[in-house]
């Protein structure tokens, strides 16, 4: 299996790793296959994203996902985070082998989780954004 420099740059060195102690909103999802887990905390202000950090027990390539994940939405509007798919994230990595794009998927699904209880806390509804699944393995849109 063969890796990218860029993921194997966000695996040894992760971006953003950690919590945000007041985040306006906080998501988690695991995959049972692999019972790996991701959590994303997002810190909010006025509808743009300030601060994006995650936590995981997880893969090498979940962890390189997540990193590059929250870094793309970092300064964001949470409309255009909504943009930052796991194909997204996949192409500013150079690509994932095709046995890890599920990987991607836990960080991208980490992600809309966090907007859904940040918009769930403010009530507010962010067009687009479906509620989020406990497990990525619930999801049918995953191609590897
Ligand atoms: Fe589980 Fe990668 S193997 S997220």
């Amino acid at each position: 299996m063969e890796y990218s420099e860029k993921v194997m740059d966000h695996f040894m060195n992760p971006r953003n790793v950690g919590e945000i102690e007041d985040a306006s909103g906080i998501g988690q999802v695991g995959n049972v296959k692999c019972g790996d887990i991701m959590k994303v905390y997002l810190k909010i202000e006025d509808g743009r994203i300030e601060d994006a950090k995650f936590k995981t027990f997880g893969c090498g390539a979940a962890v390189a996902t997540s990193s590059m994940a929250t870094e793309l939405v970092k300064g964001r509007t949470v409309q255009e985070a909504l943009e930052v798919t796991n194909k997204a994230v996949m192409e500013a990595l150079d690509g994932l082998p095709p046995v890890k794009v599920h990987c991607s998927c836990l960080a991208e699904e980490a992600l809309h989780a966090a907007l859904w209880d940040y918009a769930e806390k403010n009530g507010i509804v962010i067009e687009g954004l479906k509620p989020p699944v406990a497990d990525v393995e619930e999801l049918h849109h995953i191609e590897e």
